[in-house]
């Protein structure tokens, strides 16, 4: 048994860590053939790429995946940690399966992703839901095989959760989501500890993969005839700190620009780490579509400091007309946190104009929620959740004014699009175009899932834009 502790986990003295390649246990191999299992995940896009590793190891055991989990013999949840709502949400999911087990004896379940990090999380469920047969952690996701392996043979409830993260493992199989689009990590963790943030704890420090690595994945992408890749990370711009001299994010985007890949797209970019020179890579090549999302959480310089990030109201705005300037039609998008103790009256108006002035394509808006363990959890906060609400709900009519705005730009103009499916209500195409935004259009001809198309925008709404094929 390994149990999380945060202060192993927030300890910043340099680790050693090996790249190692994965091996499958072959014992093990369809060992659980005929079992069906239901993978619910919650959280972001590493989250979303990390079950897609999930599914492969379980296929590997012999495993079926299913879409409803009354069906399933296995039932994993790979959770968030980010918002108390995340949590909520797993734990809802959790009290649900509780009543299955109660009717289905012979279910196994389990918990892995960012709140197995959390030790107040393990307490619980080793208090209170004894009924979950193992947990694991972000760092031992490869491990999954064995853990479930031995929770079921040794009918005992298995906690294997790493407070720090190990060796960086190469290799563990995928099954992708999509034929067309693809996640490629390139950096694990977060050094930048921002006061509100919990993934440091979750998410261990900052490893970069090889760019060997990365660029053979790619590679195999491309032989697989996939369109876009979206490189993945907590924060991108870091990529390469902690490994290279001198090859950093803007490097790695060129050597992938080069090859023939239709589209790449990075995220999530912390404005700190953000060089002159990944701008011009990023405005130099076609491949590499014009939109960040570069997330400033905050327009008071006093709050952005009780943060801890790094920059200013001032230094953002002059980053983002740099991109704006460097970039032709760059879209911005950004995350923005209301509610952050102490925040007052001007503070929020300071972020309402740093809106104003930045007019963002699409914007993440969050009422800060206290996580345990982090330093903003300790500071004191007047706020009352009344006036929080009422401030998302004006910082919403903004950024959505703006939306709009920016859409209607694109009224009569062409745009490329990703073609990603037909939707089911409107039988209408839907894809992105490559400032991301969503878009659906009609055609008069079969098109493939997957082909990239000329559309003609007819008309602009707020969170997406309807247009016609052009033939
Ligand atoms: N409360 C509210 N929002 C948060 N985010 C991260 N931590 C918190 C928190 N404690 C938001 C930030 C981040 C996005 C992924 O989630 O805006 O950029
Ligand atoms: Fe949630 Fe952050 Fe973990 Fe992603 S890394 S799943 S956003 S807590």
């Amino acid at each position: 048994m390994n149990i999380p502790n945060y202060v192993e986990a927030k300890s910043t003295d340099k680790r050693s860590y090996k790249r190692v390649d994965f091996e499958f246990d072959k014992k093990i191999k369809n060992k659980y053939r005929g079992k069906k299992f239901f993978l619910k995940t919650y959280g972001c896009q590493m989250n979303e790429h990390d079950s897609e590793n999930i599914e492969a190891l379980l296929e590997y055991l012999g495993f079926e995946k299913v879409s409803d989990y009354y069906d399933a013999d296995l039932i994993l949840l790979n959770t968030c940690s980010i918002r108390e709502n995340a949590h909520n949400k797993a734990f809802g999911m959790l009290g649900r399966i509780k009543h299955l087990k109660s009717e289905k004896k012979n279910l196994i379940v389990g918990l892995c992703g960012c709140m197995a990090q959390e030790a107040s999380v393990v307490d619980e469920i080793m208090r209170d839901y004894r009924f979950v047969n193992f947990v694991f952690g972000t760092h031992n996701l490869h491990e999954l095989p064995n853990i479930l392996d031995k929770a079921i043979t040794e009918d005992k409830q298995e906690i294997e959760v790493f407070s720090r993260e190990g060796d960086l493992v190469e290799g563990v199989p995928v099954v992708r989501a999509n034929s067309y689009k693809a996640y490629v990590n390139i950096i694990y963790g977060c050094n930048k500890f921002c006061t509100y943030c919990i993934v440091p704890y979750t998410r261990g420090r900052e490893r970069s993969r090889l760019k060997e690595d990365i660029l053979k994945e790619v590679d195999e992408l491309i032989e697989d005839s996939y369109k876009e890749i979206t490189l993945l990370g907590q924060n991108v711009n870091a990529y390469g700190k902690d490994i290279y001299e001198d090859y950093t994010l803007g490097n790695l985007l060129e050597d992938i620009a080069k090859k023939d890949i239709p589209r790449i797209r990075f995220m999530t970019s912390h404005p700190w780490d953000f060089t002159d020179s990944m701008i011009e890579v990023i405005g130099k090549y076609p491949n590499i579509m014009p939109s960040v999302h570069l997330p400033v959480q905050s327009g008071s310089n006093r709050i952005l400091k009780l943060m801890g990030r790094r920059y200013t109201k001032e230094s953002y705005l002059e980053l983002f007309d740099k991109i704006k300037k460097i970039v032709p039609g760059c879209a911005i998008s950004t995350d923005i946190i209301v509610g952050f103790p102490g925040e007052t009256e001007e503070d929020f108006k300071e972020t309402l104009d740093l809106v104003e002035k930045c007019k963002y394509d699409n914007a993440f808006t969050f009422i800060f929620s206290k996580r345990d363990g982090t330093p903003a959890c300790k500071l004191e906060d007047k706020v009352s959740m009344e006036e929080k609400e009422e401030r998302l709900q004006r910082l919403n009519e903004v950024v959505n004014k703006y939306f709009l705005e920016n859409n209607k730009k694109l009224e009569n103009k062409e745009v490329l699009v990703l073609v990603e499916g037909v939707s089911e209500k409107k039988k209408m195409y839907f894809g992105y175009s490559e400032t991301n935004k969503l878009i659906n259009f009609s055609a008069s001809k079969n098109l493939e899932v997957g082909s990239i198309v000329k559309v003609k925008i007819t008309s602009a709404k707020t969170w997406s834009l309807d247009g016609v094929l052009v033939e």
